[in-house]
This record gives structure tokens, C-alpha cells and sequence, in this order.
């Protein structure tokens, strides 16, 4: 939209339910054009999901259970987001808002892949090489052996069989023997020093049997590809820009939006702030709460608007980051940033990428979603801590232990005013269209209104779809 201003026109009022990253968007945006915007925002913090926990951050569940974080200075914990793709949109939003960013280490030849039934992890490395190793050895004797006649031509053999020997750097016999891609017991040195291979590589049947290529393709998702990026100091920086540049006075906390009337020129909210319910009429409104709880905010808008907002499913995800005194990941493991991927409970284990050889650091000692987070989710955080860190001890031995000096967790699907990670939107239904369109002068958006659900992208390019449109209308009518 080449106009999206205001000028000339009376300024417009907005009022915007919720405070996470599209709320924020929509008034930044709008107030950008010169409208007049406030945010309710039930939490104490704007943000909602983009969450960053640091020493001092005190957070109760719907369970009851009061967690106060005791990290150290410069230690965090990024609870909801802690990526982003180079291509993504919410990466304009830190240049423009003068967040600096650092890589973000979504990929790790030196950490682990532990699959429990083998025992101890292997590095990635390790595990790349052998099983790239043993399916080009394969690759390669079935066309050797003819196998492939009806696809490829003598021509398409010869160029497959060259990629393939350095691919899986088999020999000339085209047998997989390992490489030093494996890595070392002890790497190359001066002088004579070779250095000592690590023993193996194990059978071709024992490789497999392994199962540590399952996650080989996470890292070429086109979501999840290196360069991967983080704001420096935690994912809440960018919420906190973007209410500094909204402006603090435009944004109410700890506002809970009770009841939603629309008419056929204004909007008014009634919520609830200090203990105190107040009513707030504006000309439009942005609504960007999680649609399972809009769903259950009192309205006019239709009972086909309720029962669309309830069509979207809450998904569960949990995280703890457990707080050590060493980094000994990095001295003993020689591990700098990434993740472990483990076949337990835990599923991610995902080392630090900033702040490499400080005194202290974080391990986020699981990061898992459906029956493992409900599992977490279940247990108090006491018993979350134990239960993270028996299996992490399985993976890291007793220092993951011995050296942990304070742990914090969440579980998304019993967080206040979230209720969930994200969703699954039912994007081919009639119910996902009507939300695309207004109700009347309510607009709805959120990650949940996108193709980009579970990235701070889908809000942030919901959010400027909703003000778009909003202004658009505005201008069409004078
Ligand atoms: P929300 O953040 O849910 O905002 C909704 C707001 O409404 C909240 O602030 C809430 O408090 C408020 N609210 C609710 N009820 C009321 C009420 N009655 N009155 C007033 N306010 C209310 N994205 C990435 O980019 N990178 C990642 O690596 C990444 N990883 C993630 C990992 C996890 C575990 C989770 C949970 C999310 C992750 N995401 C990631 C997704 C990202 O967090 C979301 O896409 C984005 O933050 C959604 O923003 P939103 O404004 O649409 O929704
Ligand atoms: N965006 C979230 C993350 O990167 C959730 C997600 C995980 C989305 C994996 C897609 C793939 O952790």
C-alpha cells in the first residue's frame, strides 16, 4: 500500500487486544500512519509468547506453581522464540528497530545425537559420516552392478559415481571404510602426530540400526537453515523495542479484555486493570488473541465468529533452561552452540550460542511438545528439574548434575493468557477464511491467521494484513 498514512484525515482510533508481537505490529504500524492506538495486554509483560526469563523473572501457572528464576547476570532463557531464518521479516523489524542481532547455532557437527537404545550419544559428525558413507557405498554398487540401467545413462553413471565417492568418501572399490570426518579420539598434531581416529566405523547394519540419520533433515527445512539468528540479550528485545517505538503510555498491562461490543461505527472493550473493569470505544479494533481464548471472550460478532475462533486447536510445548556454574559443555565436550537430539522425553537439547567461554551459561534441557510437554507440564517444576536432568545425565554424565545451579520451566499449555504453543490452523475451511475478514470494525490477527504458524514471521505479516486492510478501509470511506 503506497499511502499508508493518514494525512489529511482525522486521526482514527484503535484499540488492540493483546500485547505479544502482532498486537505490538499492528499499533507500531498504525501509529506509524498516525493513528491513535492503545494495547491491552493482560500479562505484566508485552510480548505473550516471545517471553525471555532472567534472573528475577517470576512467572505463576494455572496450576498454582509460583517459579522465581535465579540465573545469573547475562544468563536467559528465551521460553517461547529463540530463532530466526535469515529471510524472515521479523529480521526488517530488528534492523529497523535497532535490534542487534548475533548467529543463532541451529547446527552442530560436534553435538550429540542420542538415541537411548544405543547407549552413548554420537556426535553428529560422526553419524553423518558413517550413515552418508554407507548409503553411497550402496548407491554406487547398484550402479555398478546395473541396477539402475533404466534410469541412468553410461553418462549419468559416471557423474553419479563421482558425486557419490565424495559425498560418502568412498573409495575407488566404492566401500565406506570411514573418514576422518568421523573426527578424532585425539586430533592431528606436530610433528609425527596423526592423531588417533576414532575406532569404528561400526557395520553397515549396525549404523542403521542406530537411527541417527531420523534428524539429518532438520536442519535443510527452509525454516531451520543456517544462517539462523537471535537478538542479543534475549527474543524479548524485539517486544521491547517495538513498545518503546509504540510508546509505553499506549499500552495498558495486566489489562484483561472481558467482552467485545461492535457497532456500526465504533468498538467498545471492557476489560479489567488494578482490580478495576473500564470500557474502551474506539473506531476500529485489532484482536490478536490466541483464538482458543478469544473464542471464549463474550461478543456480538456473531456466533459463527465463535465457533470459527474454536475450530483452531492449542498445541503443547515445554522448555527448562537449566542454569550451569561451569560451561563445561564447551571445556569438556568442546560443544559451542547447536543441539543434541535425543529419542527421550526431552527431544532438544539445545546449547547456548552467545556469551562462548563466560563463566557461566544456560542448557535448555528439553525443549518437547505434545505427550512429553503434557508429561513435563504435569509435574511441578521441582520435579521437572529432576526428571530433565536424570535424563540429561544419561546423555552428559554427572556433571549435568554436579554443576547445575538453578533451573526455570514452562509449559506453554498451562501459561495464563496462552494456554498453548501454538496451533494448527484449519487453513483449507470456510472458519479460517471468515477470521481472514473483519467483523464488522474488528480485525483478528495473529501467527494463527498465517502460513508461518510458530514463527514470529506469521504475526508479524498477520498483523500488517490486518492494518492494511483496516487503512484501506479508511481511505475508501473519507
Ligand atoms: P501471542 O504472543 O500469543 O500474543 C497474544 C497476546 O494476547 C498475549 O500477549 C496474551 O497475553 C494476550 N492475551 C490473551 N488473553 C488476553 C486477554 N483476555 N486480555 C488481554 N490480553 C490477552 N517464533 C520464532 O520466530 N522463532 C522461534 O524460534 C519460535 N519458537 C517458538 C517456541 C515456542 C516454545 C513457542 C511457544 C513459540 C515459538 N515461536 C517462535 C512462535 C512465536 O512465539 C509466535 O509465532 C509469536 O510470538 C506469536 O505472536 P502473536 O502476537 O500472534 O501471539
Ligand atoms: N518455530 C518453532 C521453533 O523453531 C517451532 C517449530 C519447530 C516450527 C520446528 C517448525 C519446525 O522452535
Amino acid at each position: 500500500l503506497s499511502d499508508f498514512h493518514l494525512t489529511g484525515r482525522a486521526a482514527r482510533t484503535v484499540v488492540v487486544l493483546g500485547g505479544g508481537i502482532a498486537g505490538l505490529t499492528a499499533a507500531y504500524e498504525l501509529g506509524k500512519a498516525g493513528y491513535d492506538c492503545t494495547v491491552l495486554e493482560a500479562r505484566a509483560v508485552t510480548g505473550g509468547r516471545n517471553f525471555t526469563v532472567r534472573g528475577g523473572t517470576t512467572q505463576t501457572d494455572l496450576d498454582g506453581h509460583t517459579q522465581k528464576a535465579a540465573y545469573s547476570p547475562g544468563v536467559y532463557l528465551n521460553a517461547g522464540p529463540a530463532r530466526i531464518a535469515q529471510w524472515m521479516v521479523t529480521m526488517d523489524y530488528c534492523r529497523e528497530l535497532g535490534v542487534p542481532i548475533q548467529p543463532f547455532v541451529n547446527a552442530n557437527a560436534d553435538a550429540l545425537i542420542y538415541n537411548e537404545a544405543n547407549g552413548a550419544p554420537v556426535r553428529y559428525r560422526t553419524a553423518k559420516a558413517d550413515v552418508y558413507g554407507y548409503v553411497s557405498e550402496l548407491l554406487a554398487k547398484a550402479t555398478d552392478q546395473g541396477a539402475l540401467d533404466g534410469r541412468l545413462t553410461a553418462e549419468d553413471k559416471t557423474r553419479l559415481l563421482s558425486f557419490l565417492e565424495g559425498f560418502g568418501a568412498i573409495g575407488a572399490a566404492h566401500e565406506y571404510g570411514g573418514t576422518n570426518r568421523r573426527g578424532f579420539q585425539a586430533y592431528p598434531g606436530a610433528g609425527l602426530n596423526e592423531g588417533t581416529p576414532l575406532p569404528g566405523p561400526p557395520a553397515l547394519s549396525d549404523v542403521f540400526a542406530g537411527n541417527v540419520g531420523r534428524y539429518f533433515s532438520f536442519e535443510l527445512g527452509y525454516d531451520q537453515a543456517m544462517m539462523m539468528f537471535q537478538p542479543v540479550g534475549g527474543m524479548d528485545r524485539i517486544a521491547a523495542a517495538l513498545t518503546t517505538a509504540i510508546g509505553a503510555r499506549r499500552v495498558r498491562l495486566g489489562a484483561e479484555v472481558l467482552e467485545v461490543t461492535g457497532r456500526s461505527s465504533q468498538v467498545t472493550v471492557t476489560y479489567r486493570q488494578g482490580g478495576r473493569t473500564r470500557a474502551l470505544t474506539a473506531d476500529f479494533c485489532v484482536a490478536t488473541l490466541p483464538p482458543h481464548l478469544m473464542a471464549r471472550v463474550p461478543h456480538n460478532l456473531g456466533a459463527g465468529v465463535t465457533s470459527a475462533l474454536s475450530s483452531f486447536p492449542a498445541a503443547a510445548s515445554g522448555k527448562i533452561g537449566l542454569g550451569y556454574r561451569s560451561r563445561w559443555w564447551e571445556t569438556d565436550l568442546r560443544i559451542y552452540g547447536g543441539i543434541t537430539e535425543t529419542d527421550l522425553d526431552l527431544a532438544h537439547v539445545w546449547y547456548p550460542s552467545h556469551d562462548f567461554h563466560a563463566a557461566r551459561g544456560l542448557i535448555v534441557g528439553y525443549y518437547n511438545t505434545g505427550t512429553a510437554a503434557r508429561a513435563y507440564g504435569a509435574l511441578t517444576p521441582a520435579e521437572r528439574t529432576d526428571r530433565a536432568v536424570m535424563q540429561g545425565v544419561k546423555i552428559h554424565g554427572e556433571k549435568y548434575r554436579s554443576e547445575l545451579s538453578s533451573a526455570f520451566s514452562i509449559a506453554w499449555h498451562r501459561t495464563p493468557f496462552l494456554e498453548g504453543a501454538w496451533t494448527s490452523p484449519p487453513w483449507t475451511t470456510p472458519a479460517y477464511r471468515l477470521l481472514l475478514e473483519p467483523a464488522g470494525r474488528v480485525y483478528f490477527a495473529g501467527d494463527w491467521l498465517s502460513h508461518e504458524v510458530a514463527w514470529q514471521h506469521g504475526a508479524f505479516v498477520s498483523a500488517r494484513a490486518a492494518v492494511t486492510a483496516l487503512h484501506q478501509r479508511v481511505l475508501s470511506t473519507g
